[in-house]
């Protein structure tokens, strides 16, 4: 079963931007796009980089080594020479806390 990690206040993450965190032991890269939160794996899945060392544009983030792009909502690879998407966990707001699910 999934295991939900407190990683902070929604305020920790400002719109826009991407900030690591570690949650079940992994490496998660966290973003807010308007009033939503997404978490991703904080790991290219084209070489050792991390996303959260990135760029946020238009929804999708940018691997800092090679320009691959992902979409922060799912995780899927959409540009560059990335091929394989990255793990997308889910995000939820309890209590005014952000909890992000990890297997
Ligand atoms: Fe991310 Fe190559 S390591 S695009």
């Amino acid at each position: 079963p999934a295991a939900w990690t407190d990683v902070g206040e929604p305020d920790d993450f400002p719109d826009g931007a991407v900030w690591p965190v570690v949650a079940g032991g992994m490496p998660i890269a966290m973003f807010r796009q308007g009033e939503s939160l997404h978490a991703l794996h904080d790991l290219c899945t084209h070489g050792n980089a991390r996303l959260s060392d990135g760029y946020v544009e238009n929804g999708r983030i940018e691997c800092p080594l090679h320009q691959g792009l992902f979409d922060i909502c799912t995780g899927a690879a959409c540009g560059g020479p990335v091929t394989e998407a990255v793990r997308s966990y889910p995000v939820r707001v309890r209590d005014g806390r952000v909890e992000v699910a990890t297997p």
